[in-house]
């Protein structure tokens, strides 16, 4: 059971954030670029790349932060229960009422964000383009039942998108643009879109 809950709760997510990562890709074309000029001045195009090189690329750590920040796949993470009585600014929460969060008030909101609406993975680099961590950036829920596979699916987001990026230039086909609108189902996941993956090497 446990090894079905990791696939479950694993794979439609990943591959989800991943669809939406090309979608806003392909809507910033240079912010595509910017990550493939990273990925090409710290690892070349000759070989993988690693997690040793997550340090080296902040501009393609900033972009799948921004990507899961906007896409917002769990909008409403997972259904809890409080295991006892609980005031919270002057409502009471009898115990094992169903409590469900939305993230996406966090995740989108215009006080935190400034434009939330926007596609800026600038947003997540100081001055000195080194990664901001923001205590509102919580697309894995946070607390005691924050996602499990938080680490795994970071690492996996980044594997998957340098090497991606390191080998092909996505580019829309005919012109046509993917819509940013999303449809909700187990997750927010983006509408079939069709595009070009060009080979860089
Ligand atoms: C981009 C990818 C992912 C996102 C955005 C994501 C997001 C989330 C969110 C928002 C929750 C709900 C937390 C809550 O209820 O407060 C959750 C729960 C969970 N996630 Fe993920 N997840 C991702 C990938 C993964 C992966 C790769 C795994 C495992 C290999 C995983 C395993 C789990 C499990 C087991 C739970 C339930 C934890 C619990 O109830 O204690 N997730 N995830």
């Amino acid at each position: 059971m446990v090894i079905r809950d990791l696939f479950v709760a694993g794979t439609e997510t990943t591959s989800t954030t991943i669809r939406w990562i090309l979608v806003y890709l392909l809507s910033n074309p240079d912010v595509q670029e910017k990550c493939f000029q990273e990925i090409k001045e710290h690892i070349g195009q000759s070989r993988r790349p690693t997690m040793k090189d997550k340090t080296n690329l902040p501009y393609v750590e900033a972009t799948i932060m921004e990507a899961l920040r906007l896409s917002d796949i769990v909008p409403t993470a997972l259904p809890h229960a409080v295991p006892h009585d609980v005031q919270f600014r002057g409502y009471t929460f009898p115990k094992g009422v169903q409590v469900i969060v939305m993230l996406d008030s966090v995740l989108q909101d215009p006080d935190v964000w400034g434009d939330p609406e926007s596609f800026r993975p600038d947003r997540f680099l100081d001055d000195s383009g080194k990664i901001i961590k923001k205590e509102e950036f919580i697309p894995f829920s946070l607390g005691r039942r924050v996602c499990l596979g938080e680490s795994m699916a970071r690492m996996e987001l980044f594997l998957f998108l340098t090497t991606m990026i390191q080998r092909f230039k996505f580019v829309p086909v005919d012109g046509q643009m993917p819509s940013l609108d999303g449809l909700i189902g187990i997750t927010h996941y983006p509408r079939p879109f069709v595009m070009k993956a060009i080979q860089r090497i």
